[in-house]
């Protein structure tokens, strides 16, 4: 069983929990997009791991976990990474494999990131780790894969020419001194010796896998609505984040997919710029910020915070063929008298039921809401899906039916065992 696991909101939905819990009947755990823009967290024996580039099925000893070519990997970040894992106890270096081809993040992709968002007008608000950067040089064909920092010959040439051209851009466009080749050179050189080991043909490990009937689990980063193509465009990350990423991110034909889980959260947050309909005005976003501790794995930046919106969750599910949907941290609506859930957007006395294609109906529209009783019980304490309060499975329902895909999994708190299957 190969199962793609993507999230269907803004990101943040809980991928890296449901993950871990998959983990342990799969094999083989793929990131196939993003960078350490992603945060995601696993809370196992009351133990917290936030994973940034390393796959959330790692705490499962024996599990093969790989980082796919569609990924763009900051060695510093992955070293650091996996040095701190074997500080507790877990050592990946024997079950990891980065594709060689997989693009590296420098210095140079990280302070652009930065000083790009100083001069834009309309801000992004980017997590600042480089991510967009490194996938223009990847785009324009003038990216540093990992495989080269292996070969300092073709690595000298190859960085020579980015310097070239980045060093004037630096200090023609944003005054910045720039980067001298040598300690550059040098400290690149030197991870990539530390990582040599690791670098490997991953598309071949995991068409070896498919062959001999292995269970691979596709581990997306951020969420639909950060999708590059689909996503609230400028507003979104640099890569396809919908599970059609994860074979181009990864050589796995699509002939080898069998499912595809969305996860959802059973609100909606988002990190960052752009358009949020079914955002909380004043208190209430605070009051769930604090029930639901909505701030940033990665950069700590509070999250916004807002109803569950199905006509954004029923785009995603046709766009990514969701075929289960895990709904997360039910638990932060436990004290809720009422729940809303946005059904259309209202816009120029227009009423849409699809999600728009145009971002100014996104940023102007309102939001038509349909109200439900809240359960009033606390469920987090809660292990089997039977004992559910009665209004707290008539919201799965109705996420179920608004969003038009089966919900398999939920989740009721940040632990493993804080998980209802249906
Ligand atoms: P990811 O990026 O999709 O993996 O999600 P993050 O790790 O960035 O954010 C999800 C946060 O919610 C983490 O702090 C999790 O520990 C936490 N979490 C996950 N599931 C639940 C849940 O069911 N209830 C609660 N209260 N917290 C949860
Ligand atoms: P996980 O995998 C939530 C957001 C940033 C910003 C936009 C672009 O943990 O769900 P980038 O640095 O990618 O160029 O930033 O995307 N963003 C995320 N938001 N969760 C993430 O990852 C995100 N990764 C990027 O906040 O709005
Ligand atoms: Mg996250």
């Amino acid at each position: 069983m190969n199962t793609i696991l993507v999230g269907l909101q803004w990101g943040d939905e809980g991928k890296g929990k449901v993950i871990d819990v998959l983990a342990k009947d799969a094999q083989y755990i793929v990131r196939f997009q993003g960078g350490n823009n992603a945060g995601h967290t696993v809370v196992a024996g009351g133990n917290t791991f936030v994973f940034h580039l390393l796959p959330s099925g790692v705490l499962h000893k024996g599990k093969k976990c790989l980082i796919g070519n569609g990924v763009v990997v900051d060695p510093d970040v992955l070293l650091g990474e996996i040095a701190a894992l074997r500080e507790r106890g877990i050592d990946v270096r024997r079950r990891l494999t980065v594709s060689e081809h997989a693009h590296v993040i420098f210095p140079y992709h990280r302070i652009l990131d930065g000083l790009r968002e100083t001069k834009r007008v309309s801000k992004i608000g980017t997590t600042g780790r480089g991510i967009g950067p490194c996938y223009v040089d990847k785009a324009t064909r003038c990216g540093i894969r990992v495989g080269d920092l292996l070969n300092p010959r073709l690595f000298e040439r190859k960085l020579k020419d980015n310097l070239a051209e980045k060093n004037e851009i630096f200090r023609n466009v944003f005054g910045h001194k720039g980067f001298a080749f040598d300690h550059l050179y040098e400290t690149y050189l030197a991870f990539g010796r530390r990582l040599k080991d690791l670098v490997g043909d991953t598309a071949s490990i995991l068409h070896r896998a498919t062959v001999n009937k292995k269970s691979i689990l596709f581990e997306g980063a951020q969420g639909t609505f950060l999708d590059v193509d689909f996503g609230t465009y400028p507003f979104v990350t640099s890569s396809n984040t919908i599970a059609a990423g994860a074979c181009a991110g990864t050589g796995v034909a699509p002939t080898q997919i069998d499912r595809v889980i969305g996860v959802v959260k059973a609100y909606t947050t988002r990190v960052g710029e752009g358009p949020f309909v079914t955002e909380f005005p004043g208190i209430m976003g605070e009051a769930i910020r604090a029930k639901g501790r909505e701030f940033g794995a990665t950069t700590g930046r509070p999250r916004r915070c807002g109803w569950f919106d199905a006509v954004m969750v029923r785009r995603a599910v046709m766009l990514n063929g969701v075929d289960l949907m895990a709904v997360m941290k039910l638990d932060v609506l436990d004290t809720l008298k009422t729940i809303k859930v946005c059904t259309a957007y209202r816009y120029k006395g227009k009423t849409f039921r699809d999600f728009p294609g145009d971002l100014e109906i996104m940023q102007e529209a309102r939001p038509v809401y349909k109200d439900f009783k809240g359960w009033q019980e606390t469920t987090s304490r809660l292990r089997s899906y039977k004992n559910l309060p009665p209004q707290a499975k008539a919201y799965v329902r109705v996420l179920e039916d608004m969003c038009g895909a089966k919900v398999d999994i939920i989740s009721v708190g940040s632990g493993r065992e804080e998980t209802l299957f249906k």
